[in-house]
């Protein structure tokens, strides 16, 4: 045996069950629930689901997919078009799978990530006939060590029948020590999770399991797919800069210090061009207690702003995952991955005070915000961890452009096609025009600073013209909106391809 193979399986007994992809493949029974570990693409199993795509074309099964959260090709394209998926949860953010899902081919279901432990434990989702798992290390006392995310990785392993791990001896086993597994006991005898500050650990460097479960290890080379987020540019560096006085203004206000508060930061090219625009500021000492870190908090690290970053996973482009995976000693004592019951846990993200910005679709001239279906139906990712942060955090912003597709569409409209953060979730909103400090205001003192601050130019007498008529319209009442016309916009959009002229709605 490899020698590398035989050092990273550090229980003898478990060097007998490697086996082919295709072996580990043809144990999954059809109809089966399986649990994949993987986040955003990071540290999602890749070899045993293609080579599922491989049986697929002999015979025909189905499966029930649970993951942490997005996963790569391999199984968010390919074993979706392969028609094996049946249902799917609680995250995705692939072209191939969201047009199966908006075709009505495969069920979505759409969750916050902190929940699904939660469902596992209370068996809606389940029983879990597989875990297929990511790791890079067996250890000797027989720990499963995750790689580059941990997601539902712990609860899977516990609670399903039977294990295939894929063993990624790609990844270097300096990854050991930067997980930190801490499994919540029951509900009703649970004890308060021990985190009083973001860079705590407060469980064990693996996964602990049955190891009689493991029923198949296959050796895997896979690197993890690169995310495919788009550099900052000029309208992010706006949003970064404005989002920044907003805190210089907080701190002379007394309410932040110069370290701010732990910051979470959401998927996404506008979430991360945002946080980049960080770097150049005077602030210092920052900690992340994010679900997912993006490149740029390796850059914040790299610049000496972050000292600290916990999440559930690293999700990186191909240029900063040579940077960070070739140099990962050196990034190894400053970051933490935790289950995302976790990372993303009301418990302590209320408790820590976090700092939250996520990236908005669309937002309402009353600061509801719609994340994840474009046009009222149609699913774009899902909400992720999103709701987790935004419901509890000490400051909750929606970051978005004021417009998308050219500037035929307008991100603040007069009502959103779909609710995924309610007006009482969301304190600020930033885009490129602007920023809306919504705390402590009744839904009509909203409307002037979201038109006025945040909506395009294009869009602003449109918004203007359709709030003034509601307000005449409900006699001016609490929340005023015209019913028959709410949602015309959106109309307009799916009939016409652009927000901007109202058409008459029959
Ligand atoms: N209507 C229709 N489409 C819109 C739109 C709107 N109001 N606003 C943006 N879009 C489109 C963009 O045109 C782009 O389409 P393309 O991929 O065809 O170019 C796509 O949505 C992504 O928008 P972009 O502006 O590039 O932003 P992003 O990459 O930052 O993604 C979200 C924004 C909202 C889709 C993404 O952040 C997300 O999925 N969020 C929900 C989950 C979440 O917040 N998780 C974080 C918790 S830690």
């Amino acid at each position: 045996m490899d020698s590398i193979i035989e050092k990273r399986i550090g229980v003898p007994k478990l060097r007998d069950r490697i086996v082919s992809a295709e072996e580990a493949a043809a144990l999954i029974p059809d109809g089966a629930v399986v649990g994949l570990s993987g986040f955003t693409r990071a540290g999602d199993a890749k070899v045993v689901p293609i080579a599922l795509v491989e049986r697929a074309k002999k015979e025909k099964f189905k499966i029930d997919v649970y993951t942490g959260a997005s996963l790569g090709p391999e199984v968010d394209h390919y074993l979706a078009e392969a028609g094996v998926i049946r249902k799917r949860g609680p995250y995705q953010g692939e072209k191939a799978m969201r047009n199966l899902i908006n075709k009505g081919d495969i069920l979505y279901v759409d969750a916050h990530l902190s929940h699904n432990a939660e469902l596992v434990r209370q068996g809606i989702i389940g029983p879990i006939k597989y875990a297929i798992i990511e790791v890079c290390a067996i250890t000797e006392d027989g720990l499963l060590i995750p790689t580059t995310s941990v997601g539902n990785s712990p609860i899977f392993a516990q609670y399903a029948e039977n294990i295939i791990l894929e063993l990624n001896i790609s990844h270097s086993d300096t990854l050991i020590g930067i997980h930190d597994i801490y499994v919540p006991g029951p509900q009703g005898k649970r004890e308060p999770i021990p985190i009083t500050n973001a860079n705590q650990r407060i469980g064990e460097k693996g996964i602990r399991v049955d190891l009689d479960k493991i029923k198949a290890i296959v050796i895997s080379e896979e690197p993890d797919a690169p995310s495919l987020i788009v550099a900052p540019d000029e309208e992010t560096q706006r949003m970064a800069d404005l989002l920044l006085d907003f805190f210089r203004s907080e701190i002379k206000a007394g309410r932040l210090t110069n370290e701010l508060m732990p910051i979470q930061s959401g998927v996404g090219s506008v979430a991360n061009a945002v946080l980049d625009g960080f770097k150049e500021s005077e602030f210092e000492n920052l900690q992340v207690y994010s679900e997912c870190l993006q490149d740029a908090v390796f850059n914040l690290i790299d610049a000496g702003k972050v000292n600290f970053a916990s999440a559930t996973s690293i999700t990186l482009t191909a240029e900063a995952q040579q940077k960070v995976y070739g140099n990962i000693e050196k990034y190894a004592d400053k970051i933490c991955l935790r289950p995302q019951e976790i990372s993303n846990h009301p418990e302590v993200v209320r408790r820590l005070g976090l700092i939250s910005i996520n990236a908005a679709l669309e937002v309402d001239i009353y600061g509801n915000v719609n994340s994840t279906h474009v046009a009222g139906t149609k699913m774009m990712n899902g909400i992720g961890g999103s709701g987790d942060f935004a419901r509890n955090a000490r400051l909750t912003v929606f970051v978005t452009k004021s417009y998308a597709k050219g500037g035929a569409i307008s991100s603040i409209v007069p009502m959103v096609s779909h609710v995924d953060h309610t007006e009482h979730d969301v304190d600020v909103i930033v885009t490129e025009q602007g920023i809306a400090d919504l705390r402590g205001l009744a839904p009509k003192e909203r409307v002037p600073l979201i038109i006025e601050n945040c909506a395009h130019p294009d869009f602003k007498d449109q918004l203007w013209d359709y709030y003034n008529r509601a307000v005449e319209a409900t006699g001016n009442s609490q929340t005023p909106h015209i019913l028959e016309e709410a949602l015309s916009w959106h109309i307009n959009l799916l009939k016409n391809n652009t927000m901007k002229k109202n058409v008459e709605v029959k």
